[in-house]
This record gives structure tokens, C-alpha cells and sequence, in this order.
């Protein structure tokens, strides 16, 4: 039976009543509690309690991580299950409380913060039921395993297909063989999505479900108010706008480049990119085309894994490097803990999961990395980075637990990146003794400068793309959700899928966070942020010429602007530490800084694509029927499946003999 609830829902600038519908039976009654010493009461014994959780979950989550045995993993499942259990128990206390009534403001935040969008308002089973299709679909989504490409195929000898994610990604990576890429990437996608479809839509139905219960139209909006802005949505649209022109005079360069190398068979020289060719299983990030597109290949590119090498280093030693940096910005030693504890190196006794990562126990005391540091440039910038979040983690100690996180989800990230832009950085390599590579050439830094758009700007539509797709089939359903996937990937980056697709594959899950349900807009966010907090510290500094020549190393000015930044936590609107680091100009996310520092690259772009007859992309039906086969009308069915007949015949022939295992 269908009644008719009022959600209530209110940002930071404006409160609006809407009216939502609800099933009678999971209508969530918001409390009548307005008391201020409940809810005092309330807050403390949470700060307490979810400290002690947190700590119990790392140290459960560590241990695993750093000795994979079966009975770790019981554990850490066990407490990861407590923390459900007590993220639910909270939700019921947050939720007797009248927040809005709550006469102290910070009072107020907090049980606003711990009783909206939150799934434990659901019922318990269908709690439980989110819970176990997303732990499914991220079982499923590791257990993805894919033939290997076979060109001299012989029918007496069995294949394995047994390659996992990390073999996939370095194919993609290192091979420039055209139909390597395609097998690769035409099984990962077809071997992931399509086993987790059914699950996804009933996770959309039971999520969207949950955000209703807490008054909002649909999940996109509850995922929106994480932000707590109104106009969010609106300058997250208005930035990639501005980045446009550059991404597609970078594109328009990578296509003639790609061109030259794979020819008009697999390119249209005025059209969209095929998604296998770029350097990556997802075509979301371009730096591992760089050998294919590099500007001046007689100039130096940036690599000191030599020079650390020939001078030395230990893993200990890359260790103390990063201290060093951050010390010299004025910012804190790691603490004695942090050398007792930290796993620096692989051990070769015991299985460890290898992944870098900065741990924050929660009990204000222990801190720690988990990386194994091989001695090369990678691990070197790796280290400065998990290091940032090491910083976060120490300045934001005194706030409330609750408060104790990036200021949103997009500035753990954007303040460690931002960092890593001083150095990964051929001016601060050369003021470290590890490159006499002269900074001052033209060539160099247009190289460098390619390498890093590469990078982040070739980054930028994919990582806005991503939930703009989960928004849409959160809005409008699960009914087209592959071809949806495509039309945004077309018109924002420019990429179309290699091979004709159906809505019977689910190509979006092939990246991990969708089923694994991770927000992924932060990683947009972080990437404005990481340009715009390195210009504030460049400021800060005093840095005079181009943006990407600025290292902060030694400058205490440009440590203030970050300490002022991390030390905050989350305990003010982000807007605030905007505007505190844009030194009162602005609240908002801003794509200016990322574009001063291509600015010189743009320049060169703009001369290399002079010839261009088309800067950007131009689609074509041939491009849409490639994932809306549909578009066709009736009558030319036949006509359609025929042709992907023969794209298939092509492609099928390889794998039709292989043992799946
Ligand atoms: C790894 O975990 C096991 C428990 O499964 C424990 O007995 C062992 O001591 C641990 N090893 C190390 C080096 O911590
Ligand atoms: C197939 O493999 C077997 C065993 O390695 C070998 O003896 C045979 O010559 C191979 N056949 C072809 C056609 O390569
Ligand atoms: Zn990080």
C-alpha cells in the first residue's frame, strides 16, 4: 500500500519540503527528540564508540592486508560486520532526534551528518540485502578471469584463462598490437559485466529505495548531498566546460599520432577514439601512450630511477626522503609509531597485499604506510603521496571523530596530488641531486607538460563521465543502461567502444567502483582541487614563471596554506576551505588553475593540430550504432546483426577452443 510521507531535505543555502512516496511499512518517521543535552550525550558517546570501532576495523583490515591468511580474513570479515551492526545501531539513535530543532548549529551538523542518506534506514532485511549484493557483485568483479591473446593457435595444446585485472592492465599498458588490445579488452568487458547485471538493477531498485526513505527523489540526489551545495552539480558541469578546448586539442593530437601508428582501418581521422587503444583497459587514463605521442623524442623525459639507484636509496631511505619534504614545509615528522609499524617493504615470509596505502587508527597514536617500495621513481612519488594523506590523518587528530576526514570526498586525494605536482617535477628533481636534465629548455617542458596532460587532462571527462552514467540509471532506470554508458563516453570524451555492444553487456561495471558501489565524481573533484591547492601554495611561495616549473620544497608559506587546509578536516563546509585557500575570491571548484598550468601546452597544441581539419571529434551513425544498434529501423534488423556477425566471426575464432577456468 502506497501513503504518502513529507521527506525533508536541506542544504547548506536553502531548505525545501518535498513530498515523496513511500511504502508504508519502510517509511522512515523522523524523530521527535529535540533536546540539547541527548543530544550532547548522543554525540560524545558516539565520538567514543565509532573511534573504538575504527580502531578495531583497521587493526583487522591490517592485519590481513599484511599476512593473508584464512583466519585474518575471518577476522577482519567478523568486525567488518560489528561496524555494519553499529553503523545501523547509530543511525536509529541519530534518527530520534528532531535535527532540524537542534539549537546548537555544530550539535545540529553532526546528527544531520549521521542520520541523512543513509541506508540503515532501511529495514533489516533489506539492509542485509544491499549489503550482500554489493559484497557479491565485488566477489564477482574479483573473480574475473580472461583467456590470454593466442596467434599461433594449435589444438593439441590446452589455454589457461586465468589472467586477472593486473595482467589485463599491463597488456593494455605496454602492447601497441591492435588486436592484442582488442582480445584483451573485449574479454575483460564481456567476462565482467554482464555475470553482475541482474544484481546491479536490483541494487539500483533497493538503493534508490534507501534515499527515498531519507526524502530524496531518487539515489543520484542522496550521492549529490553528500556536497551539501545546491549549485554543486551546476560547477561541476560549468569546470569541464572550460576544460573542453584543451582536452580536445589534446585528443586531436593523440588522434593523429594514433593514426600514423594503427591507420584509417581502426581510426577516422575527423572521428571519435576506439576505447582499446589508448593505453588502458578503461581509456581513462593516456600516459602509457606517451612512447606514441611523445612531442620531441630526441629531449629528455623525466625519469630518476636510474640516478636513485646509482646513488643508493633503500626503501628506508625513499622513506625518510618524503619526511624531509614535508618537514621542510613546516609540517610534522611521522611519529615514532609510524617507523615501528609501518610496512615499508614486502616480506618474502608471508602473502601481503601490495597495494600503497596510509592507514589512520583512529586512536590518535598509530599511523601507518603499507607499501612495497621497490627503489624506482614510482615508488618515490608513491611514498610523498600516501604520505600526504599521513599529514591529513595527523593535523585533523584533535577534531571529532566525525569531523576527522577530507573536507568532502575529493580532498584526501586533491591535497596528495597536489604535492606530488612539486615533486614529480624536474625542477625539484633537480634541486634533489637526482636529474641534471636543464629545466629551462623548451623541449623538455613541452614534453613533460605532454606526459602530465596525458595524465590528468585526458583523466577529466572519463572521471566526470562516471557518475554523471550513475545518476542517469539511478533517474531513469536500468532499461539502456550500456548504450547510456557509450552515449555519455561519446559526447564528453570522444571514445567509442571498439566492437559493437548490447544492452546485454553492462560495460560501466567493467570499472571496479561501479559494482562496488564507490562514488566516483571525488576523483573529478580531486583533480580541480589538486591544481587549485598547488597554485595556492605556488602563491604562497612566491613562485614566479609557468605553474608546472613551482616546487614548494622549503617554503613554510606555502606548509601554512596546507596546514590551514588539513587541519580543518571536515569540520566546515568545503566551500569555506575554498574560499580560505583562494584567499576569499571564491567558494567554488575551479578548472583555472589546471589550465594555466597546460597553458604552455595548449599553445603548442594549438600549432601542432594547425593542419587539423576537425579539432574535437565528429560522430556519425556508424559511431551510435556501434553501442544502439537499434537506431536502425526494423526493417534494417537483419542488416545490423549481419554486420556484427562478421565483427564477430573475426573476433570469436580465437576463443571458441579455449578452457575456461
Ligand atoms: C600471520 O597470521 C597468523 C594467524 O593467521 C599468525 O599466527 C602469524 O603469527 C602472523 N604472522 C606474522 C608475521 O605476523
Ligand atoms: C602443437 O603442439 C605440439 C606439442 O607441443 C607439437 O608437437 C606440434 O608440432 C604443434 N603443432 C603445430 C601445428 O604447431
Ligand atoms: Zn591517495
Amino acid at each position: 500500500m502506497e501513503t504518502v510521507a513529507i521527506g525533508f531535505k536541506c542544504f547548506i543555502y536553502f531548505c525545501v519540503f518535498i513530498i515523496i512516496r513511500a511504502n508504508d511499512n519502510e517509511r522512515f518517521n523522523g524523530g521527535f527528540n529535540t533536546n540539547l543535552d541527548d543530544a550532547l550525550r548522543f554525540l560524545n558517546e558516539y565520538d567514543i564508540e565509532a573511534a573504538n570501532m575504527c580502531f578495531r576495523v583497521s587493526s583487522a583490515q591490517w592485519a590481513y592486508s599484511t599476512n593473508m591468511t584464512d583466519y585474518n580474513k575471518r577476522r577482519m570479515i567478523e568486525e567488518q560486520t560489528l561496524q555494519a551492526k553499529f553503523d545501523k545501531i547509530t543511525w536509529k539513535k541519530a534518527a530520534e532526534f528532531d535535527w532540524a530543532k537542534i539549537s546548537d548549529p555544530i550539535a545540529r551538523r553532526q546528527i544531520r551528518m549521521l542520520t541523512m542518506n543513509n541506508r540503515a534506514a532501511l529495514s533489516d532485511d533489506k539492509y542485509n540485502e544491499i549489503y550482500h549484493l554489493i559484497s557479491e557483485m565485488k566477489d564477482l568483479y574479483a573473480h574475473v578471469r580472461i583467456c590470454p591473446y593466442v596467434t599461433d593457435f594449435n589444438e593439441s595444446v590446452s589455454i589457461y584463462c586465468d589472467l586477472e585485472q593486473n595482467d589485463a592492465v599491463k597488456i593494455m599498458a605496454d602492447s601497441h598490437d591492435n588486436l592484442e588490445l582488442l582480445h584483451v579488452w573485449k574479454e575483460w568487458h564481456d567476462k565482467s559485466g554482464p555475470v553482475m547485471k541482474n544484481k546491479f538493477m536490483r541494487y539500483v531498485e533497493v538503493a534508490n529505495q534507501a534515499a527515498r526513505i531519507n526524502g530524496f527523489q531518487d539515489a543520484s540526489e542522496a550521492m549529490q548531498f553528500t556536497y551539501e551545495s545546491a549549485e554543486f552539480e551546476d560547477n561541476l558541469a560549468q569546470t569541464i566546460h572550460q576544460i573542453m578546448p584543451l582536452y580536445k586539442e589534446l585528443f586531436t593530437y593523440v588522434r593523429s599520432k594514433l593514426y600514423a601508428k594503427y591507420g584509417s582501418e581502426i581510426i577516422r581521422i575527423d572521428g571519435p577514439l576506439p576505447a582499446h587503444i589508448l593505453g588502458d583497459l578503461w581509456g581513462q587514463e593516456w600516459g602509457n601512450i606517451y612512447d606514441l605521442v611523445i612531442p620531441y623524442s630526441g629531449h629528455g623525459t623525466v625519469d630518476v630511477t636510474a640516478e636513485l639507484l646509482r646513488q643508493g636509496f633503500t626503501p628506508l631511505r625513499v622513506f625518510q626522503m618524503a619526511e624531509e619534504f614535508y618537514t621542510s614545509l613546516g609540517l610534522k615528522p611521522m611519529p615514532p609509531e609510524f617507523w615501528r609499524y609501518s610496512m615499508i617493504e614486502k616480506p618474502n615470509s608471508r602473502k601481503v597485499q601490495c597495494t600503497a596505502s596510509a592507514w589512520d587508527f583512529c586512536n590518535k597514536m598509530d599511523y601507518r604506510i603499507k607499501q612495497c617500495t621497490e627503489v624506482d621513481m614510482k615508488n618515490l612519488i608513491a611514498t610523498h603521496h600516501e604520505m600526504a594523506h599521513i599529514q591529513y590523518y595527523l593535523y585533523y587528530a584533535d577534531q571529532p571523530f566525525i569531523y576527522r576526514d577530507g573536507a568532502n570526498p575529493g580532498f584526501h586525494e586533491g591535497v596528495a596530488n597536489a604535492v606530488i605536482l612539486s615533486v614529480f617535477n624536474p625542477t625539484h628533481f633537480y634541486r634533489m641531486g637526482l636529474s641534471r636534465n636543464r629545466t629551462d629548455i623548451y623541449e623538455n617542458n613541452i614534453n613533460f607538460l605532454m606526459l602530465m596532460a596525458l595524465r590528468k587532462v585526458a583523466y577529466a571527462p572519463f572521471a566526470y563521465v562516471v557518475d554523471q552514467w550513475r545518476y542517469q540509471i539511478f533517474q531513469q532506470g536500468v532499461t539502456k543502461m550500456n548504450s547510456e554508458w557509450w552515449k555519455l563516453r561519446l559526447r564528453y570524451q570522444g571514445v567509442v567502444p571498439p566492437i559493437p555492444r548490447f544492452e546485454s553487456h553492462f560495460d560501466a561495471a567493467a570499472k571496479r567502483h561501479i559494482p562496488a558501489d564507490i562514488p566516483y565524481v571525488k576523483y573529478y573533484i580531486a583533480l580541480l582541487l589538486e591544481f587549485q591547492i598547488h597554485k595556492a601554495m605556488c602563491t604562497a611561495a612566491g613562485h614566479t614563471g609557468p605553474l608546472h616549473t613551482c616546487d614548494i620544497y622549503r617554503s613554510r608559506e606555502a606548509g601554512r596554506v596546507l596546514i590551514d587546509i588539513l587541519k580543518v578536516g571536515k569540520a566546515r563546509h568545503w566551500q569555506d576551505v575554498v574560499k580560505m585557500l583562494t584567499r576569499g575570491k571564491s567558494d567554488k571548484l575551479s578548472a583555472e588553475p589546471l589550465l594555466e598550468y597546460f597553458e604552455p601546452l595548449l599553445e603548442w597544441l594549438k600549432q601542432a593540430n594547425k593542419y587539423e581539419k576537425v579539432v574535437g571529434w565528429m560522430s556519425n551513425k556508424k559511431d551510435v550504432a556501434l553501442y544502439q544498434p537499434l537506431v536502425y529501423s526494423k526493417s534494417n534488423r537483419n542488416m545490423v546483426d549481419i554486420y556484427n556477425l562478421i565483427v564477430f566471426s573475426v573476433i570469436a575464432y580465437k576463443s571458441s577452443l579455449v578452457l575456461n577456468i
